[in-house]
C-alpha cells in the first residue's frame, strides 16, 4: 500500500490515538497466567497484539473478543498453559516473542517460536542466555542466537541477572520466567526502561520489589485484573510532532499514557522549545494518564543521549523528522539499539530522510541532522518497519509537494487509523 502525504497548513484539532502496545501484550499474557478473568478495555487492536492473542489462544487459553478493543482473558493459572500442537507464530513482534519466551521457559512442554524475515533478524541471545542460566532448554539458529527459537523448561531456578541491555522485553522475559524460579529471581539493567511489567505483575498480585534499576520477583500465583488500557504514548508521537514542526498549529491528543519511562519525547519536544501542556491527568490501572497540547513556534536542535535513550527508544526516528525541521544541529548518541529494532532504523531514517534533502548522517551509535532547510517531497521506503513508514509521513508534512511512502501496510502493525487521523488534519 502507497500513503501519498501533502504539505500541512497550520491546524488546530483534539485528536485519539488507540491503546499503548506495550501494555496491551502484558495484559494479555499476564492474564493468560492469572487467575480469573481479566477484562481489557482499549486493547490495541493492531497486528502485533493479534500475534500475541494469537500465541496466547494457542497456549490452549480462551479469549473473547467483545469488540476489537474489548478483550476478556479467560485465565488458566501459572501452570494451565498446554503444549501447542504447531510453531506459535510471533509475526513481527519482538515483544511477544521475548515475553512469551520467558513464559514458556517455566513449561514442561515444548514450544517452538517464530516469525517474520524482520524478526528472525533480530537477536534472541539476549534472553535465551538468562533463561538457560534459569535452567530452561533453549534453542535457536545461528548457535541459539536467532528465530525459531526451540524452548523446553519447568523446574527453573532463581539467578541475579545484569543485563548489558536497557530493555524492557530482556527484563520482562526473566520476571516472567522468575514467576515459576525457586526463590527470588532479580534483574539489573543499566538504566531504566519501561516498567510496564512490574506495575502490571505487581497490581496482578506478584510479589515484586524494585530497588532502584533491580527488579526481584518471587513465585507465587497472580490474580486476574480489569484493565484499562492508556492510548500509546509512541503513536502519539508523531502529532505531537506535527504540531510542533507545522508553526501556528496546536494539536491536543487525549487520553495518552504519561508512564514516566516512556515520557522523554516530551522532554526532549519542550528543549527543543515545543509549547506542551498537560490536563485531566488521571491514573488508569497504575498508569498515568493525560491530555497532551502541544504547539510549536520554531524548533531548535539538541543533542541526546544516556539514560534518556530507553525513555523515548521508539520515537529516535520521528525525533529525526523534528530534528530536520528544527533550526541547528540535533546530536543523537547512545542508540545503537536502534540497529536492531523492526529494521536498522538509524540507517533507514537517514536514507529515507536524505531523499528529502535533509543533512543527516549515522555515526557509531546515532545520527547528526543538521537541520531548518527547505525541503523536497520524496518517495519513501518502509523497510517493513512501521515507525519508519509514520517518520517519512511526517517528514512529508513539511515538504514543499507531495510524498509517497511505499509499504505503508506495516503501519497496522502499531498504528491502526494512522491514515485516518493524518488526513483528519487536512478536513
Ligand atoms: C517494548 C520494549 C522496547 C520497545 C518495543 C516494545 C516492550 O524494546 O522498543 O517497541 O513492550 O517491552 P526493548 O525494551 O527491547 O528496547
Amino acid at each position: 500500500m502507497n500513503l501519498m502525504v501533502n504539505p500541512l497548513q497550520p491546524v488546530t484539532r483534539t485528536l485519539s490515538i488507540p491503546g499503548d502496545k506495550s501494555i496491551s501484550h502484558r495484559s494479555v499474557i499476564l492474564g493468560a497466567i492469572a487467575n480469573g478473568i481479566t477484562s481489557i478495555d482499549n486493547f490495541l487492536p493492531g497486528q502485533d497484539c493479534w500475534s500475541t492473542v494469537r500465541c496466547i489462544r494457542q497456549l490452549g487459553v480462551e479469549i473473547t473478543e467483545l469488540a476489537p478493543n474489548r478483550l476478556q482473558v479467560h485465565g488458566c493459572s501459572l501452570d494451565g498453559l498446554k503444549e501447542p500442537d504447531d510453531y506459535l507464530d510471533v509475526g513481527n513482534s519482538g515483544t511477544t516473542m521475548r515475553l512469551l519466551a520467558g513464559v514458556l521457559a517455566g513449561q514442561e512442554f515444548l514450544s517452538i517460536l517464530t516469525g517474520d524475515h524482520t524478526i528472525r533478524r533480530r537477536p534472541m541471545a539476549r534472553i535465551a542466555e538468562p533463561l538457560r542460566q534459569m535452567g530452561a532448554q533453549v534453542w535457536g539458529r545461528g548457535n541459539g542466537r536467532f528465530a525459531p527459537l526451540a524452548i523446553k523448561g519447568g523446574h527453573l531456578r532463581a539467578i541475579d541477572y545484569l543485563t548489558p541491555v536497557a530493555s524492557a522485553q530482556i527484563k520482562s522475559a526473566v520476571l516472567l520466567a522468575g514467576l515459576y524460579g525457586q526463590g527470588v529471581t532479580s534483574v539489573t539493567e543499566p538504566a531504566l526502561s519501561r516498567d510496564h511489567t512490574e506495575k502490571m505483575l505487581a497490581a496482578f498480585g506478584a510479589n515484586i520489589k524494585i530497588e532502584g534499576l533491580t527488579t526481584s520477583i518471587g513465585p507465587g500465583p497472580l490474580t486476574a485484573q480489569p484493565i484499562t488500557v492508556p492510548g500509546d504514548i509512541s503513536s502519539a508521537a508523531f502529532f505531537l510532532v506535527a504540531g510542533a514542526i507545522v508553526p501556528g498549529s496546536c494539536l491536543t491528543i487525549s487520553k495518552v499514557g504519561l508512564n514516566p519511562t516512556r515520557t522523554g519525547i516530551l522532554d526532549v519536544l519542550r528543549e527543543m522549545g515545543a509549547d506542551i501542556t498537560i490536563t485531566n491527568q488521571s491514573l488508569t490501572s497504575g498508569e498515568p494518564m493525560g491530555d497532551i497540547t502541544v504547539s510549536g513556534h520554531g524548533l531548535k536542535g539538541v543533542s541526546i543521549g544516556g539514560s534518556l535513550i530507553p525513555r523515548l527508544i521508539d520515537e529516535i526516528p520521528v525525533l529525526a523528522v523534528a530534528a530536520a525541521a528544527a533550526e541547528g544541529t540535533t546530536i543523537i548518541r547512545d542508540a545503537t539499539e536502534l540497529k536492531v529494532k523492526e529494521s536498522n532504523r538509524l540507517q533507514a531514517i537517514a536514507t529515507e530522510l536524505r531523499r528529502f534533502g535533509v543533512s543527516i548522517d549515522e555515526t557509531e551509535d546515532g545520527l547528526i541532522i543538521k537541520g531548518g532547510r527547505n525541503y523536497e517531497g520524496a518517495v519513501c521506503e518502509s523497510y517493513h518497519d512501521h515507525r519508519i513508514a509514520m517518520a517519512c509521513a511526517l517528514m512529508g508534512l513539511v515538504a514543499n509537494g507531495p510524498t509517497i511512502v511505499h509499504g505503508a501496510e506495516c503501519i497496522d502493525i502499531s498504528f491502526p487509523g494512522f491514515e485516518s487521523t493524518l488526513a483528519s488534519l487536512y478536513e
